[in-house]
């Protein structure tokens, strides 16, 4: 696409205030990833994400708000055990399917008769979300398919000319995107895993959750197509002391958890967390993803994380990443 803007970054509010309430789209900092964020109200706005994303239209977006209070603006009702849900980790990266009203564009729910809501933990992104008349429409801001930026650059990288501004708020402290959960049969059912646990989830309504994260027949959301958040380099996921030999011809990328793999001679090496933290290996997980692919790698070979925890969204962006090149 053609370079429409020079596209700036910066720290105040004001230019973020401006284009948004001229229906322009604006990079935002979340607590998870990057958003790509427009007016949820106005449809002509909301286009313009799909096109600086080259997003296809049948991909819903998240509705940012200010303050759960809000939901019921846009939310004919919500799940009781939605409400227990919000009140413990609102705001914070986990995103509600709730029963829209008619104020929230089809094209934001791509059709659907539900509408995604999120309350970002992150100050500067309240502060323009207090400071806007409307909530903000936003996808991660990636050109659809690549990995979620979680820093200004990244953003930059992948959107250059194609918004007019990026607003920085440093680098994501989740790293992740939210947790996107639905009610059904009185079950909480968890459609992508993310920046809140399922075993936090299942802790606060004391009850299991329904995982429903796997739908290849009929992917209802974007996290659940197969090419998402892939890196340009293949991926594998597995043991990488049996890979390393078995691909020895290759100049070797690792993703590893803990381990430095100092005897994998000639492997360069991203280890998330030497302090065996998921939080903080999950923090990691897309700017080594990112570094790893311009490194001009052959092949990117990634551990398989503690099915725990933030180790669960770990693996899941993994595997998808892995899943294109099969
Ligand atoms: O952490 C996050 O959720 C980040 C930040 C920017 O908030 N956003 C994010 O957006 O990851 P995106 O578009 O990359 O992923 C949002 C997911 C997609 O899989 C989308 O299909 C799903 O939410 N989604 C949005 N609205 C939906 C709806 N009405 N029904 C079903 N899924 C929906
Ligand atoms: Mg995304």
């Amino acid at each position: 696409m053609d370079h429409l803007f020079s596209t700036k970054i910066g720290t105040e509010l004001e230019p973020a205030i401006h284009f948004l309430s001229a229906n322009e789209v604006v990079a935002i900092p979340t607590e998870t990833v990057y958003g790509l964020a427009a007016n949820a109200l106005s449809e002509n706005a909301v286009l313009k994400i799909f096109e600086a994303k080259n997003r296809p239209h049948f991909n819903p977006l998240i509705v940012h708000i200010k303050d759960w209070k809000e939901a019921s603006n846009y939310a004919e009702t919500i799940p009781a055990l939605l409400s227990t849900l919000a009140e413990n980790f609102c705001p914070g990266p986990i995103t509600f399917l709730v029963p829209k009203k008619d104020c929230i564009p089809d094209l934001v729910t791509a059709g659907s008769p539900y509408v995604a809501l999120r309350v970002p933990n992150h100050p500067l992104c309240l502060s323009l979300l207090q400071q806007l008349p409307f909530p903000l429409a936003a996808p991660s801001a990636n050109p659809f398919g690549y990995v979620s930026p979680v820093t200004a650059a990244h953003v930059l990288q992948g959107l250059n000319g194609k918004i007019p501004y990026i607003l920085d708020g440093g680098t994501c402290s989740i790293g992740l995107e939210s947790t996107i959960v639905s009610v059904d049969q009185h079950k909480v059912v968890v459609h992508r895993v993310g920046g809140i646990s399922v075993e936090a989830i299942a802790a606060c309504i004391n009850d299991s959750v329904v995982l429903q994260t796997h739908n290849e027949q009929a992917p209802t959301t974007a996290g659940q197509l197969k090419s998402h958040y892939a890196t340009h380099t293949p991926l594998i996921i597995g043991d990488p002391a049996l890979l390393f030999k078995e691909h020895a011809a290759k100049k070797i990328g690792i993703i590893a958890f803990t381990n430095t793999y100092e005897a994998l001679q000639g492997a360069q090496v991203w280890t998330l967390s030497s302090q065996h933290n998921l939080s903080a290996a999950a923090a990691n997980l897309f700017r080594a993803l990112r570094e790893a692919d311009a490194y001009g790698l052959d092949l990117i070979i990634a551990e398989r994380f503690p099915d725990q925890d933030l180790g669960r969204a770990i693996n899941d962006r993994l595997h998808r990443a892995q899943a294109l090149f099969k």
